[in-house]
């Protein structure tokens, strides 16, 4: 091996660990999990996709997301809980580097629903969001009718802000969503960001594409 080659920086892989979950890049080897998460028809009930039936589909699912990342589109990451091991899907969507946004999109297997999983995933997606990549409002949409997820969403800081109507395409449907934001100065002093900023580390660099300009 050449000197210059030995004394190269090892590439640390992008993840964001918590006290309880880490967010990391989800791989190929990742679809048997997926498959058993999101084989429940509660799980992806609100979803145009699933329930899973097969791992042909988590595969097809996790071998777009190199290209999505590249192309700044999507950054899917899977969280992992630290005994429990991966728990679900979460990631940051429409990003506008310009205007210095991005909405966030969650879902997780049953078992850790009501766990606080998905609380220290929002304190860890909105760290990643405001500090890391420099963003100024962190979105979210719900169904209207998902009472669950809009009661999750303003329990992690998001403000409701009105309804888009048909928003989203489900077949031939056009749904009506919910709109919520927080902004980088509510977050700056929210209680979330306050019960986990001191626990929160992010290592390696996320996709380039992502970060605000
Ligand atoms: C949405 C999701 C990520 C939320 O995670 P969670 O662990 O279930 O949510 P939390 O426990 O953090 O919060 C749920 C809130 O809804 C409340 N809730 C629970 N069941 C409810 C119900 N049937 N109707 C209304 N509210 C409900 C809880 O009391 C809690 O509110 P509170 O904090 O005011 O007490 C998770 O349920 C999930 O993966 N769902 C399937 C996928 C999905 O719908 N994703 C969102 C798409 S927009």
């Amino acid at each position: 091996m050449s000197a210059a080659a030995s004394e190269a920086p090892a590439v640390v892989p992008f993840a964001i660990h918590g006290p309880t979950l880490s967010l990391r890049i989800p791989t190929l080897d990742d679809a048997s999990d997926l498959l058993a998460l999101a084989s429940d028809p509660e799980v992806t009930r609100w979803f145009s996709w699933g329930p899973y039936t097969d791992v042909s589909q988590p595969r097809r699912f996790l071998s777009g997301l190199e290209e999505e990342r590249r192309t700044g589109h999507k950054l899917d990451l899977l969280a992992v809980h630290h005994e429990h091991g991966p728990a679900g899907i979460t990631g940051l969507y429409e990003f506008s580097p310009r205007d210095r946004r991005c909405v966030c999109g969650t879902w997780f297997g049953r078992a850790f629903w009501g766990t606080g999983a998905n609380r220290e995933s929002k304190a860890l997606l909105q760290q990643l969001a405001f500090d890391t990549l420099g963003m100024q409002r962190f979105g979210s949409y719900s169904n209207p009718r998902n009472e669950r997820s809009t009661r999750a969403l303003l329990g992690v800081g998001l403000r409701h802000e009105g309804v888009l109507r048909g928003f989203h395409r489900h077949g031939d449907e056009y749904l009506d969503v919910n709109v919520f934001g927080l902004l980088r100065e509510q977050w700056a002093t929210s209680p979330l960001r306050a019960e986990f900023a001191d626990r929160i580390s992010v290592v390696g660099t996320p996709p380039e594409a992502f970060f605000a300009v």
